[in-house]
């Protein structure tokens, strides 16, 4: 292919076959193609781009990703507004509804549609010759936030639409987390120290607002449109079930659970089965919407203040149950916050026993009104740690007792202090046990320092005994202090040494999440890593500087300049210093520019030459991912010794397979053979 023209035709052909693909894995879930085939059309498309930088516009595949992040949303005003939805809790009130639009709309038999109601977030996105040019959140309903970067990272979304679409258009619908999603999420933030989201809907909303898109590129969001906002220049059908059909006709992800209704009895029928099958759902679905068919008919129904009289929200009952709180107790975390939580008598809530739940901080627990004692509703929302509601006020006894947190530090007494700005109550003692201990803990963590055999026994007897006191001290420990604890071998005394000397050489990035610097996540961490590329960088940053970096906001760069200034911590970064660890990094090249950027890599089974740890982070390193899943994106499978089922489906998807020695010549930059 040697003329501009030959490139730009086949770049188009290539545009062509990768929507195509993508719609047929990401919205049909029905892929025709290996994943293997599918990379290398898009490998081949970027590499036709790279040389013909002029061709490549923003709807082409290979712009989902890589915007840079915003200083903030603009705002959307919407042409017509984004309405919300009354809500019908009985089948009595769903016939009550039905009455009044009979009546309201005469003589003329109505029948409705009957969709699922995903619990996520309202979007409008709106397409205009072809392609996709603004995505907003509802807002207000009138004027929403400019999200258009963060919506085109969800592969469901089609950045264009067939030439047979009208020219201007908007459709709406709704983005969500799935719980599978929304647990891995949670999972990783927990192992990373940042707080938990409560629901799969707020992490939805959390992704979706993020200012920087490639973060909400990691996080596996997807939609369901429910209808047509406006269409210009084209005619369209006069149902708003012909409609949902016309646009998952013109590629669309459009509900296959929604249902044509011909009486409300079908609509009672639909909301039965789903209210009992609402589990097998691989989303949190919270009733089903109704919505009356003839468009013509919902505008002559119009709408009340901010709700349609066309459409009603027919709820799910809620996952709620009731207990007695036995207890109130304090956990100390790692920042010394003071972690509340309730102690109760075991509930069973849809089937999942609950003895504990998360309070919060105290403000919380006093707007609740919630007290020892108390008999009180508990809930399950998604996946998650359930919470308490509030209390049964009619259930008291009068023995119930108000809580306040305790004046002291639980584990070391210290006095309590409470920062206006913040929720929590803090033990302000930074050598407080229960803050060393948690502190230990971390370091040494997976996401973070990854030592190897030392777990959380092995943290608390180290800390008993006196052998270290803060994380620094690890790296002083000799194989004979570790061996004369109990229960500790030579053997694993020379392992826990290996491991300790191992982790000298983890990445800055890894190192600037272990320290525990409150607010400072594993996200950040790489963020600060990427720009700083050394501890030392970093320390002297200024407010103003760290300001400076998108995603960084007042209260992430405060805390990192006062971490640095406690002269505590400062004494353990020269420890960590004298002991060689490695603070700073070779400043790395141009992620394009590495030798395995764009590729994937799925590891099963054990290798020889390195642990998981080093081994995904010499791809890393080298401008590749690991995922850890084999989908059709992945790139290469490495095949280490007793290798899991992710070598069946590597095998059935047809990607392409590494041997450890392959692995090894294409990380010294040779292609495997
Ligand atoms: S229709 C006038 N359809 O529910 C119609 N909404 O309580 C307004 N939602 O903001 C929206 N699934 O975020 C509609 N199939 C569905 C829905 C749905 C979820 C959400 C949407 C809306 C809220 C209204």
């Amino acid at each position: 292919m040697s003329s501009a023209e030959d490139a730009r035709k086949r770049i188009e052909e290539l545009r062509a076959l990768i929507n195509y693909h993508n719609y047929r894995y990401y919205v049909l879930d029905s892929p025709e193609i290996s994943d293997a085939e599918y990379d290398q059309l898009m490998l081949e498309l970027k590499h036709l781009e790279a040389h013909h930088p002029q061709l490549i516009t923003p709807d082409s595949p290979t712009q989902r990703v890589g915007a840079a992040p915003l200083e903030a949303f603009g705002v959307v005003e919407h042409r017509l507004p984004l309405l919300s939805l009354g809500n019908v809790f009985s089948g009595d009130e769903l016939f009550a509804w039905h009455r009044r639009v009979s009546n309201l709309a005469g003589e003329e038999g109505l029948d409705f549609v009957c969709e699922i109601k995903l619990d996520g977030l309202a979007v409008a996105l709106t397409y205009e010759n072809g392609s996709l040019v603004i995505g907003a959140t509802r807002g207000d309903g009138y004027r929403g936030e400019d999200v258009t970067l963060n919506l085109r990272t969800i592969r469901s979304i089609p950045l264009s639409v067939p030439r047979n679409a009208p020219p201007r258009f908007e459709v709406r619908g709704e983005v969500y987390l799935s719980r599978a999603g929304f647990k891995r999420l949670n999972e990783q933030r927990a192992r990373e120290g940042l707080s938990l989201f409560a629901n799969p809907r707020n992490a939805a909303a959390g992704s979706l607002r993020q200012l920087d898109p490639r973060v909400t590129a990691q996080r596996p969001l997807d939609i369901y449109i429910y209808a047509l906002g406006y269409a210009e220049g084209a005619a369209v059908p006069d149902t708003h079930w012909e409609r949902l059909e016309y646009l998952r006709s013109i590629g669309f992800k459009v509900n296959p659970h929604n249902r044509l209704c011909r009486t409300i009895g079908e609509v009672q029928d639909y909301y039965r089965e789903w209210a009992e099958r609402r589990e097998s759902l691989p989303y949190d679905a919270d009733g089903v919407v109704v919505k009356v068919n003839s468009i013509e008919m919902q505008s002559r129904l119009g709408t009340v203040g901010h709700e349609p009289r066309w459409a009603i929200a027919y709820k799910f009952p809620a996952t709620q149950g009731t207990t007695v709180l036995k207890q109130i107790l304090v956990n100390v975390g790692r920042t010394g916050s003071l972690n509340p939580y309730a102690v109760l008598e075991p509930v069973s809530v849809g089937g999942v026993t609950i003895k504990q739940a998360a309070l919060h901080n105290e403000e919380d627990i006093r707007r609740k009104d919630i007290r020892i004692g108390d008999t009180v509703i508990v809930q399950r929302a998604g996946e998650v740690i359930p919470e308490i509601v509030g209390p049964v006020v009619s259930k008291r006894t009068g023995n119930e007792q108000v809580f306040s947190m305790p004046s002291h530090c639980p584990v070391c007494g210290a006095e309590v202090i409470k920062p206006a700005d913040e929720a929590m109550h803090r033990c302000p003692n930074s050598a407080c046990p229960a803050q060393a201990f948690e502190k230990l803990k971390h370091f040494v963590s997976r996401g973070a320092m990854d030592i190897d055999g030392i777990g959380e026994k092995l943290c608390a007897a180290l800390m008993e005994t006196g052998l270290v006191n803060d994380i620094a001290d690890l790296y002083y420990l000799s194989r004979e202090q570790l061996a004369g604890l109990e229960r500790m071998g030579d053997k694993s005394a020379s392992n826990v040494i290996q491991s300790i000397e191992r982790s000298k050489s983890r990445p800055v990035s890894r190192l600037i999440f272990a320290l525990g610097i409150p607010h400072v996540g594993s996200e950040t961490a790489d963020l600060l890593a990427s720009r700083f590329h050394s501890l030392d960088r970093l320390a002297q940053a200024t407010e103003e500087e760290l300001l400076s970096i998108p995603s960084i906001g007042p209260k992430i760069a405060q805390s990192i300049v006062a971490f640095f200034r406690q002269e505590g911590n400062q004494r353990i970064i020269r420890k960590l210093r004298q002991a060689g660890v490695r603070l700073a990094e070779e400043v790395p090249a141009e992620p394009t520019e590495l030798p395995l950027a764009g590729l994937e890599f799925v590891l099963t089974g054990r290798l020889e030459s390195f642990t998981r740890q080093e081994a995904e982070e010499r791809i890393k390193a080298l401008g590749g991912s690991v995922g850890s899943s084999v989908t059709r994106k992945t790139s290469y499978v490495v095949v280490g010794k007793e290798p899991g089922s992710k070598l069946d489906k590597a095998a059935s998807l047809g990607i392409r397979q590494l041997t450890e020695q392959q692995f090894l010549e294409m990380l010294k930059g040779s292609q495997p053979a």
